[in-house]
């Protein structure tokens, strides 16, 4: 029989599921063995994860019973949202309560969510520096998400709360990766002045959180904030430019410029880099790189994720160059 306890992981073939179901099926000799949650368990991702060791069940968030079954025997539950599946806040708060109560009723000894803050708790909704969002929102992918903390403490659950980083794999697949300007130049834009921004190469969360799981009891109640580097716009500009071999500068915008650039969820980012610049001690000091490390001793730098990554960033043509200018 297996004595391995199991961790159950939502969001198991997504960035941070897919590093934690990594982190621990590499470890063939732990504790724990891997039950990765999918909406659907024929995909590729999902059928790689079961050639590797996992068990793969069939859950939706939307769906609390098959979250309830899910979570069901497993010692531990990883638990995260999707915000950008439907840019809704409130179902983000629904989710993230369907996973609380399915972990309670389910007996999970050791749940990890998967936060960030409510902004509003240093914005308040009175505060016009920033355009309040949906009606009650100053950064709804945060704010739902920081609200919803309170569901899993009410509940009683052993919960440790995992507030993470921007991606850096944002400069692969999120459009934040290097633009020409008007000049032809690569230039990063974030709305964020000389002040610094957390990152994490998204596999290193999941490296975190397992062994946040191993340390069990440790760090049951408590929060712990995490970040691979603190690095200013300019500082990320310059170890581009030596990764990549080709100038890349950092362009500073003002938030509101920022919130009317016209993608889906530009206002929410605008907001988000806003309060990022505005309360830099407090995002910053909330991810601490050390404690971090000390969890993942591989945790990455910008300049280590960028050695494995870089080739992945997409680079425009200099159409310039291009038409021979
Ligand atoms: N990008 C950043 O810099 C950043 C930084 C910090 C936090 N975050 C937060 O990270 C969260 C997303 O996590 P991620 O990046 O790991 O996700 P992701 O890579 O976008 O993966 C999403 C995964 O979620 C699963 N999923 C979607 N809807 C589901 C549902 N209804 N029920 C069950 N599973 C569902 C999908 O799995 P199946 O298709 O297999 O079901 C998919 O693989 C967002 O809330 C975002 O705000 C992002």
């Amino acid at each position: 029989m297996d004595e391995k306890r199991i961790i159950a992981v939502v969001g198991a073939t997504g960035a941070q599921g897919s590093g934690l179901c990594r982190a621990i099926l590499n470890d063939r000799s732990g504790e724990f063995r891997v039950r990765a949650l999918t909406r659907n368990p024929g995909s590729d991702k999902a059928k790689e994860l079961a050639r590797l060791g996992a068990e793969v069940v069939a859950a939706d968030v939307d769906d609390g019973k098959s979250l309830e079954k899910a979570f069901r025997g497993a010692y531990g539950a990883f638990c995260v949202t999707f915000f950008w599946e439907h840019f809704s806040p409130e179902k983000e708060y629904a989710h993230a309560s369907a996973m609380a109560r399915a972990a309670k009723r389910a007996g999970v000894k050791h749940v990890i969510w998967s936060t960030l803050e409510d902004t509003r708790k240093w914005v308040p909704l009175s505060d016009d520096r920033m355009p309040t969002l949906m009606g009650k929102y100053k950064v709804p992918h945060f704010d739902a998400k920081g609200e919803a903390d309170r569901v899993f403490t009410d509940l009683g659950l052993p919960v440790t709360f995992l507030p993470t980083s921007f991606y850096w794999e944002n400069l692969i697949y999120f459009g934040m990766g290097p633009k020409r300007g008007a000049d032809g130049k690569l230039e990063i834009t974030f709305p964020m002045g000389d002040k610094k921004l957390p990152g994490v190469a998204a596999e290193d969360i999941g490296r975190c959180a397992y062994a946040i799981f191993k340390k069990g009891n440790e760090f049951i109640g408590k929060t712990v904030g995490i970040a691979g580097e603190h690095l200013s716009g300019a500082q990320m500009a310059k170890a581009l430019t030596k990764a990549l071999g080709q100038e890349v500068r950092y362009k500073d915008m003002p938030p509101e410029v920022y919130r009317s650039l016209g993608f889906p969820g530009a206002d929410d980012l605008g907001n988000m880099f806003q309060f990022k610049r505005d309360f830099e001690s407090v995002f910053c000091g909330a991810r601490n790189v050390g404690v971090a490390r000390s969890l993942n001793p591989s945790l990455q730098t910008f300049e280590d994720w960028l050695a494995v990554t870089k080739d992945q960033i997409p680079i425009e043509k200099d159409s310039r160059r291009a038409a021979g200018e």
